[in-house]
């Protein structure tokens, strides 16, 4: 456990992190990871208010993640719960109260809830221990909610949450959805901006952008691992791969209707025009200084280029569209980027990009089945794509499908 100091240290630095972190779901991996080690618990959970029912969004629990083995990943299903007094979360959601369980197995018959054993029984995992409690910001709303599971001493053995670690895990929650109110309003400016842009088809939403973003991150992560990049640049890193990596189309917002939103195969000249989206999309991003707004460029210029050269746009100035000098061909264009040319986010882009698209229903194309999706991929190894970015898709595919759950595209029958 950690001694006080520790601990006073560790309150210090969790508000720093929230300041610094942007993005949401960066931002709760960290809170948790952090409460967590505060009050040595060995699962938890954020459950974020979306209209009427609490999502289940993020959860860790490290027995569970002892025994999958190092380095891979819990996948968890997103579902939902009402905002009612019938689970222990919706409780306390819909009271603004904390609730503190010595044994959810043990609950006292008087309370409303009860507690959900499914996913005990899914995991094999003995939930015993668990404080929960509201994450309202300053006007008093609940914007989610935060559960610790499992306490435990020195030794591991699993105990209650004293009555104090209440009002101090309070503290954490209103901290936390402070940073929360920020992150959810800086990532719907940005979801407007990419409606904006990119969606202006009626039969497109924001989930899109939102699976290629995680997807980056995903594949990301795994080939920084392996590379052996720290941690804490991987962490700094993902945060701005997710924000730029949303945004690699938003350069589509100069290219008209006719050929975005056309039903069929575009033509020749069409698809010249197509192209110019990558450039266009970064000139967006001209006279930003922020590593953010340099990655976005980056990202948005380099996601068509191909590992063996034969992409777009190429060595390109994109403000004046003349061939950077030294990389012209005999016909005056660009040179295709090839291999490490492509700056690193480029390459990672692409790839999700491709794996999306592929998998996605177009207005030009329908969606394919996996197997010939990920023969594709494989096919392009080493021409489309970077070969070591391909062995880091392969390895995270069971999560980027999971994520796949999490951003269904809307029917747009539904409207
Ligand atoms: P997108 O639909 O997001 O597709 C991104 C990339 O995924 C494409 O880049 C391509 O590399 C890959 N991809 C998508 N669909 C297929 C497919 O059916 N087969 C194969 N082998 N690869 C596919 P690309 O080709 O540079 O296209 C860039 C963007 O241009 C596309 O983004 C889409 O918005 C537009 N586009 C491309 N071709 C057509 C078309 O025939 N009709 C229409 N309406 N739009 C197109
Ligand atoms: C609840 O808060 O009622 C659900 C807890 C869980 O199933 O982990
Ligand atoms: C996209 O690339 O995100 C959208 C393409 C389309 O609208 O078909
Ligand atoms: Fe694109
Ligand atoms: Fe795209």
């Amino acid at each position: 456990m950690l001694s006080e100091k520790e601990k006073i240290d560790l309150i210090t630095r969790i508000s720093i992190d929230i300041n610094e972190v942007k993005d949401l779901d960066l931002l709760l991996e960290r809170i948790l990871t952090k409460v967590r080690r505060f009050f040595n618990a060995d699962a938890g959970s954020i459950y974020i208010k979306e209209g009427d029912e609490l999502k289940f969004s993020y959860t860790q629990n490290d027995t569970l993640q002892q025994r999958l083995g190092h380095g891979k990943k819990l996948i968890y299903n997103t579902f939902s719960m009402p905002i009612s007094n019938s689970s222990i979360a919706g409780y306390v959601a819909r009271n603004k109260e904390a609730v503190n369980i010595p044994d959810v197995y043990h609950i006292n018959r008087r309370v409303p809830y009860n507690f959900d054993r499914n996913f005990d029984n899914m995991s094999d995992y003995r939930t015993c221990s668990m404080l929960t409690v509201p994450m309202t910001n300053q006007d008093g709303d609940v914007l989610g909610v935060m559960q610790i599971i499992n306490a435990q001493d020195d030794e591991g053995v699993i105990i209650p949450f004293s009555p104090s670690d209440e009002s101090l895990i309070m503290h954490f929650a209103t901290s936390a959805a402070l940073a929360l109110d920020r992150a959810q309003m800086t990532r719907s400016i940005i979801l407007r901006m990419i409606n904006m842009a990119e969606l202006r088809d009626p039969h497109e939403t924001g989930a899109h952008v939102n699976r290629v973003a995680t997807y980056s991150v995903e594949i990301f992560e795994d080939w920084a691992k392996a590379k052996g990049v720290k941690a804490e640049d991987i962490d700094r890193q993902k945060d701005v791969l997710r924000m730029a990596a949303m945004l690699h189309d938003v350069g589509k917002i100069a290219i008209s209707d006719l050929i975005l939103k056309k039903p069929a195969r575009l033509t020749d000249d069409e698809f010249e025009t197509m192209k110019r989206h990558t450039f266009l999309g970064a000139r967006l991003f001209k006279d930003g200084h922020s590593e953010f707004e340099k990655v976005a460029a980056q990202v948005a210029l380099n996601h068509h280029e191909k590992w063996d050269g034969t992409g777009y746009p190429g060595h390109i100035d994109p403000y004046t569209e003349e061939p950077i000098p030294g990389f012209e061909t005999k016909n005056g264009s660009p040179r295709g980027k090839k291999g490490d040319e492509i700056p690193l986010f480029g390459r990672i882009v692409a790839l999700a990009d491709v794996y999306d698209a592929l998998c996605s229903r177009r207005s030009y194309k329908d969606p394919w089945p996996e197997d010939r999706v990920l023969e594709e991929i494989d096919g392009s190894s080493g021409r489309h794509f970077d070969p070591d970015i391909v062995g880091s898709f392969f390895n995270c595919l069971d999560v980027l499908k999971s994520i796949s759950r999490r951003y269904p595209d809307r029917d747009p029958e539904e409207g």
